[in-house]
């Protein structure tokens, strides 16, 4: 949530800037700002809404000199979205800014504090107190007065700083919410909130931990301890992706193209972890062993929205093939609950991000508690990653569209990898049931390559009967019900639908009541294990008349008899089914949200990193 950029170095800062909030825009949207140093004045631009509004307002002509600057798209936390409450806020004199993500818990007691030192406000919100209280400490030191000021705050903070009175700095600092620092020999020292706003300038980064801070010069960086103030020594890693992976590739939006990244995406994430001859499952990085696996009581699993689909299919598949009895958990909910968790817990937390701040609060509270803890990613380096004691990455490279899709798929992929892992451990597993799966999990890849296209056209022209519905249900049985459940959530966030996905032995329990001629429903009736019980759910709508699409599975000609709109599917292994259902249920949303015009990247009042609670 918020993206922040700054930048000091050789080049232009604010095409610099602008270019790193349009890869951080995903982050949020309510208003952006950039504030740059030209004559030894600070120059600020803020606006409402998107980065666009922004851009507009800058005069390239005007910003040739300035070499050093911040940048922030805000998702409002503390204020309204307006220009008054966008990012950077400034000091009483105007020489000092500040651009923040996160939360300053205590803001109103030191705002109250500061108004009557004298400090006069301008905004709304929390991040403005930092600005004054750094004010209120500054003499002639600019990093003793942000460590000053820092103590007094509770709360997450990504900061950037810049003082017109020390030219040549910026300052960064992090507490529980992600910065990341790109050093480059030839274009300069960026910081960020994320990696892909660094990307074209550099592949090296430095990630700031917690009570962190950097003080940043074109030339150099150096870290210490908000605490101790002792320096600390940092790894320089290199990462893998490039900028040209962050961008549409030609595709109207980013989530279009995330969708047809999919097979790419789970192939990667299978790459190098089975040996397709033998069955054997490689996983080095969660560094386990049997005796430990023997060990594990019981599994949690830690996540949100997404996220914690892939954690519902994953607990069907590793209670039946690895016999550990698993719980999922809703990150929020996990964090505050009276958890029974002690060294014979396993806890997997699952997230694209790897900065979620209640998943993260999570793992943290489960470590604590003695828990070993490994985490499914797709952010390399990570807060996340850095925590847990070992990560799966999942290889599905930059997802930047708001809803997620080859994240989910990719971790579903991995998820089914660490299941095999662990029967293999355990000796639930053989060998051979073990080449059988993992040469499904690679074919669906290949299936869904083949056949995506041709599902995208034929959503797009099923959609015409649905696209203006008010409200929409998504059902599945076994397999299928966390899929259900991942369709509805994508279609509330793209197209402001209301939809519920539901289990579809559970409809007589209550959610039938609401099924009408009116009513559209999805139902995933694969070729499976509880095929005739979905089935008999689907007749149960049918007679109440509700308006039926039918995911099932080629050649099942049943389903035509039961209404016109159905959508066949490969015959894959029925442990592959929630990878490949997963598709149309995301094609859908999209062509629905595309068709009722609304931003699919970007849909209203969310962001990509949820880095608040
Ligand atoms: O980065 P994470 O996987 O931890 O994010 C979890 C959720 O915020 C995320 O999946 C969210 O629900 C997406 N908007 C869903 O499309």
């Amino acid at each position: 949530m918020c993206g922040i950029v700054g930048y000091t170095g050789p080049k232009r800062v604010v095409p610099v800037i602008l270019e790193g909030l349009r890869r951080l825009e995903y982050r949020g949207y309510d208003s952006a700002g950039v504030v740059y140093l030209q004559d030894g004045r600070l120059i600020k631009h803020r606006a409402e809404g998107k980065l666009v509004n922004l851009e507009n307002r800058i005069d390239d002509a005007i910003i040739a000199k300035a070499h050093i600057g911040l940048g922030h798209t805000r998702w409002a936390t503390h204020g309204a979205p307006t220009e008054e409450n966008a990012h950077p806020h400034s000091d009483c004199s105007g020489d000092l800014v500040v651009v923040h993500n996160g939360i300053i818990e205590n803001y109103h007691s030191l705002r109250e504090d500061l108004k009557s030192k004298g400090h006069v406000f301008s905004s709304e919100t929390d991040t403005e107190v930092l600005a004054h209280l750094i004010e209120e400490h500054l003499k002639d030191d600019l990093v003793e007065a942000v460590k000053a000021a820092l103590k007094l705050v509770d709360g997450s903070f990504a900061l950037g700083v810049l003082w017109a009175k020390q030219p040549g700095t910026l300052i960064a600092a992090r507490n529980q919410s992600p910065l990341v620092l790109g050093v480059s020999e030839d274009n300069g020292m960026l910081m960020a909130s994320d990696i892909p706003a660094l990307l074209p300038y550099t592949n090296k980064v430095v990630f700031l931990e917690d009570m962190e801070m950097a003080v940043i010069t074109a030339s150099s960086y150096a870290v210490s301890s908000l605490e101790t103030g002792a320096e600390v020594e940092k790894e320089v890693k290199i990462i893998e992706w490039n900028a040209a992976m962050a961008e549409k590739a030609g595709y109207k939006h980013f989530m279009l193209k995330e969708i047809y990244e999919q097979p790419q995406a789970i192939t990667n994430t299978l790459s190098g972890r089975i040996n397709p001859e033998t069955g054997e499952v490689f996983i080095p990085e969660v560094n386990l062993t049997s005796e430990d696996v023997t060990k594990i009581d019981r599994i949690f699993l830690v996540a949100c929205g997404t996220s914690w689909h892939a954690a519902l299919v994953a607990k069907y598949w590793i209670e039946k093939y690895a016999r550990i009895p698993v719980d999922v958990d809703i990150a929020s909910e996990f964090r505050y609950r009276d958890l029974v968790i002690d060294e014979r817990v396993m806890t997997i937390s699952i997230s694209q991000s790897g900065e979620t701040a209640d998943t993260l609060a999570g793992i943290r509270i489960a470590k604590q508690l003695g828990s070993k803890v490994i985490t499914i990613c797709n952010v390399v380096g990570s807060t996340m990653t850095r925590e847990a004691d070992g990560t799966v990455y999942t290889h599905a490279g930059p997802e930047i569209g708001v809803a997620s899709t080859k994240a989910f798929t990719a971790q579903l992929a991995a998820l089914f990898l660490l299941t095999l892992q662990l029967g293999q451990l355990k000796g639930t597993v053989s060998l051979e049931k073990s080449l059988e799966l993992g040469r499904a999990l690679i074919d669906v890849a290949a299936v869904i390559g083949r056949d995506l296209k041709k599902m995208q056209n034929q959503i797009a022209e099923l959609i015409e009967t649905f696209y203006d519905a008010r409200d929409f249900l998504f059902v599945g049985r076994g397999l299928s019900y966390p899929i259900a459940l991942e369709g509805a959530l994508k279609l509330k966030e793209l197209s402001y639908i209301h939809a519920e996905g539901y289990a579809s032995g559970e409809l007589k329990h209550g959610p039938i009541a609401l099924i009408d001629k009116d009513m559209p429903i999805l139902a995933l009736v694969p070729k499976d294990a509880v095929y005739q019980k979905s089935i008999s759910n689907v007749e149960e709508i049918k007679a109440r008349q509700g308006r039926l699409i039918l995911i099932g599975t080629e050649g099942d000609d049943h389903l035509k008899n039961i209404t016109d709109d159905v959508i066949y599917m490969p015959e894959v292994h029925e442990e592959m089914n929630p990878l490949l259902y997963t598709i149309p249920a995301q094609l859908l949303s999209y062509e629905i949200a595309n068709r009722r015009g609304c931003d699919v990247d970007q849909p209203r009042n969310l962001a990509k990193s949820v880095t608040v609670e």
